[in-house]
């Protein structure tokens, strides 16, 4: 059974978090924001990221006031957020873009950016721009894993995991809104369909889920020992 993007749309639009760096329906997305937003989440949760996105903001409100500043300045303000390399990338983007002099607005311009990865680029592309893709971060690979209950370990599991994922923008009504579906993936992720005792019961997707019909869900995915 193929998952329903309408049903995994309508119960984001009802249980949406509310969260700092979200545009609210309508509102227009911020693709400075939005990258911000993604690389700070990369290491850290997202109940410590809120308040120092904010603070963050409002020392460099825009890209090229983080361009203008100097590398002391940047590492300031992201002191106590851990893995410095994301604050030197961002800092390496943000000069990058303002001699560009316009911030790539698909995927491909995005991953041409010095220290910008498949998942950001795939997250700032359907987050800001809507282009129909579908990032995959570890509560994508959650939710796919268990959805066709694959049950190869990761990280060999990740190009059948990312398949699986790039298959929901052939629903119409996914790629008519792939932002607010990529966030509605990573909202099931982290409130439903969590690494332990997952809430199948109220989960959109439970009728199409394999592990749930397996009764393996929890398991779910499998790591390979290292
Ligand atoms: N994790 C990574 N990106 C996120 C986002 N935009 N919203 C919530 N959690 C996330």
């Amino acid at each position: 059974m193929i998952p329903s993007a309408t049903e995994l749309l309508a119960w984001y639009d009802r249980h949406r978090r509310v969260l700092p760096w979200r545009a609210g329906p309508g509102e227009a997305r911020d693709p400075y924001r939005v990258w911000l937003s993604e690389v700070m989440l990369q290491q850290t949760t997202v109940a410590a990221v809120a308040p120092r996105y904010a603070r963050f903001l409002a020392r460099f409100p825009t890209i090229e006031a983080l361009a203008a500043a100097d590398w002391a300045e940047v590492a300031e303000e992201w002191a106590g957020l851990g893995y410095y390399a994301r604050a030197r990338n961002l800092h390496a983007c943000a000069r990058a873009v303002a001699a560009a002099g316009r911030f790539p607005n698909d995927r491909e311009g995005l991953a041409a950016l010095p220290g910008i990865g498949p998942y950001t680029a795939s997250a700032v592309a359907a987050i800001a721009f809507d282009e129909a893709v579908v990032p995959v971060d570890g509560n994508v690979e959650r939710v796919t894993a268990r959805l066709r209950a694959v049950e190869d370990p990761l990280p060999g599991a990740k190009p059948r995991l990312t398949a699986i994922a790039a298959r929901f923008m052939e629903d119409p009504a996914a790629r008519a809104r792939p932002g607010d579906f990529a966030q509605a993936l990573f909202d099931l992720g982290a409130t439903i369909c969590t690494p332990r005792s997952p809430a199948c019961g109220l989960c959109p997707w439970r009728d199409a889920c394999d592990a749930r019909r397996a009764g393996i869900a929890e398991t779910l995915p499998r790591k390979a020992p290292r």
